[in-house]
């Protein structure tokens, strides 16, 4: 049996935001990051809008880009103290991630950050409050989604929460929102995007009812992605739904070792004074693990749909393959998103000498592989890496090596 899980309510289209104005309910609590909603009027709006509909409104801001587990209790201490029965958090991944688990703490006191990271081992949530998330970029979809990435500063690793609870009740998918974003997050939360979507697809949890959804995004984002880095509006619009299309891809279908390597190299340089982002990771990483899955059959059979859906050239699976991997490196060039984690520069961009040194990638290689081995996102991977095949994945996409084994 598999399952196909979705907010109850997916309002999208210019203007949904209004939506909030018919929510019933006597408090809400808004989670937003450092700034940007309030600085185009988002946050005035959705809080004026919630009053509208007769709530008393607080707001807890300040929530950081990829955030810890300090400001994740912070945040459910807050929220003890006001007792709302709405909890809405409006931004990009990193609030709303938050708020969903600030809301499990809320909801159950006693959670510690390793309870909430039991892979679908949430208890009952919805006793205090629902929860409605907002999107403000175009990528990580978690306003329809059942996951929330929390990083440990301590440990320098990012960890999935992962549990159907956390679906939040109601998505909002306003495209207004995401007009406002400058275009590296274009280009990052884009390839984020569709990683997404490409991972769902081949995954081993796929399913008729995800695959729909992950093609259609792919389509979307091939037409509409580079058009929206270069401030096309239509295009930015078409984005924010065909993301959150790959959203409901792959929070039933789950993902790949694409995320697990992102997961566990995102922070891990962090003392070096930059994070690799998200979907610049992903964008790095998935062309080099479509040629290490391509050798599970029925994975190189998907990629050869996905290359027919996307009119690529080809004449059989193994040459579509190659123009699935070509073609999302030229995307790369085009979003000025480097290939390597050695050309990788911590201002994102593709550069000579990237921040982080050869010889402390190697030093570490080996509990970054361990990890990313571990990381929840592994297991619907069409081929289990070996602790040495992790080790080379990761070294191809330190120096941009073909992968061949
Ligand atoms: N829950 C999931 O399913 C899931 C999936 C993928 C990634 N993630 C996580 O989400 C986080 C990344 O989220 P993100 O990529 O959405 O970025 P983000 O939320 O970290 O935001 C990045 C920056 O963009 C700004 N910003 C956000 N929206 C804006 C807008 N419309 N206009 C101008 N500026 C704007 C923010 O203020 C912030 O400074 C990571 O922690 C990642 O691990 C979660
Ligand atoms: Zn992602």
């Amino acid at each position: 049996m598999q399952r196909f899980t979705n907010p109850r309510d997916i309002y999208h289209g210019k203007g949904a935001l209004e939506a909030l104005k018919t929510f019933e309910g006597k408090k809400a609590v808004i989670c937003v990051g450092g700034g940007s909603m309030k600085r185009f009027g988002f946050l005035d709006k959705a809080k004026s809008y919630l009053e509208e509909a007769g709530m008393e409104v607080r707001v807890f801001e300040g929530i950081e880009p990829d955030p810890s587990v300090e400001t994740v209790m912070k945040g459910a201490a807050f929220m003890s103290e006001f007792e709302p029965d709405w909890i809405v958090a409006i931004g990009g991944g990193s609030p709303i991630d938050a708020a969903k688990a600030m809301w499990i703490k809320y909801e159950y006191p006693e959670t510690t950050f390793e309870d909430m990271c039991k892979i679908f081992g949430l208890p009952k949530l919805r006793t205090k409050a629902h929860f409605c998330a907002v999107s403000s970029t175009s990528g990580t979809a978690t306003e329809v989604t059942a996951f929330s990435i929390i990083t440990d500063y301590e440990k320098g690793i990012k960890f999935p929460i992962a549990d159907f609870e956390i679906t939040p009740d109601v998505a909002i998918v306003d495209p207004e929102l995401a007009e406002t974003m400058p275009k590296k997050l274009v280009a990052h939360t884009g390839m984020d995007a569709l990683t997404h979507a490409v991972e769902a697809y081949v995954s081993t949890a796929n399913s008729e009812f995800t695959d729909a959804d992950a093609i259609h995004a792919i389509e979307m984002i091939q037409k509409d992605l580079v058009a929206s880095y270069n401030e096309d509006m239509d295009a930015r619009d078409n984005m924010h739904t065909a993301q959150c299309l790959a959203g409901i891809a792959f929070s039933s279908g789950l993902l790949g070792i694409v995320h697990s390597m992102a997961h566990k190299t995102g922070a891990a340089f962090a003392d070096f004074g930059a994070h690799i982002i998200h979907g610049a990771a992903n964008a790095m990483y998935l062309p080099k693990v479509i040629a290490f899955n391509a050798k599970d059959e029925t994975a190189k059979k998907r990629y050869g749909v996905i290359a027919d859906y996307m009119h690529l050239e080809g004449n059989n699976d193994d040459e579509k393959v190659a123009a699935l991997i070509e073609f999302i490196r030229g995307l790369n060039d085009q979003l000025n998103i480097p290939h390597c984690i050695k050309n990788y520069g911590a201002d994102s961009y593709p550069t000579e000498q990237g921040f982080v040194p050869e010889e402390v990638f190697l030093e570490r290689l080996p509990d970054i592989a361990a990890n990313a081995i571990l990381d929840a996102c592994t297991g619907s991977n069409p081929r289990q890496p070996s602790q040495e095949e992790m080790e080379k994945l990761l070294k191809c996409c330190y120096y941009d090596t073909e992968v061949d084994f």
